[in-house]
């Protein structure tokens, strides 16, 4: 099925501004989380059905360091410091991509920061949940 986007400019926001002086953002901007430990971004993600999901998280990285991750989904730690590495600007974007378990209902997705440099800028979550349809013999 097609993704449905979720932009991290209208997520909840720990520690970190929206900005948009870094180009080829989606909608209208994205995140910046403080250079801390422990600051996050946050998605209320409705689906109908309890399944597997992936997750595509689109990110910049202007550095040459891995910025990791701690993913959680309703609080529990689905992906321990999940790496994003540098994509060589800040205006470069990239997606990182993880496969989860949703539950029917609102689902909570974070994504904390586990080193003092912070997260990659955070420029959207898109989520999948039906698996590509299979054609079959005409
Ligand atoms: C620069 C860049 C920011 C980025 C920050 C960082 O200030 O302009 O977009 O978030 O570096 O290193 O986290």
């Amino acid at each position: 099925a097609a993704p449905i986007r979720y932009q991290a400019e209208t997520a909840t926001i720990s520690q970190g501004v929206v900005e948009s002086n870094h180009a080829g953002f989606t909608g209208t901007g994205f995140v910046n989380a403080d250079n801390v430990t422990g600051s996050y971004v946050q998605w209320s993600v409705p689906v109908g059905t309890a399944g597997t999901a992936t997750l595509s998280f689109r990110f910049a990285n202007g550095t040459t360091a891995n910025r990791p991750a701690d993913i959680t989904v309703n609080g529990t730690l689905v992906s321990d410091e999940l790496s994003f590495g540098g994509t060589g600007a800040w205006s470069t974007w990239q997606t990182r991509v993880i496969t989860v378990q949703l539950a029917a209902g609102t689902n909570t997705i974070r994504a904390t920061s586990t080193t003092a440099a912070g997260m990659a800028n955070l420029d959207a979550l898109d989520v999948d949940t039906a698996p590509a349809p299979v054609r079959g013999t005409p």
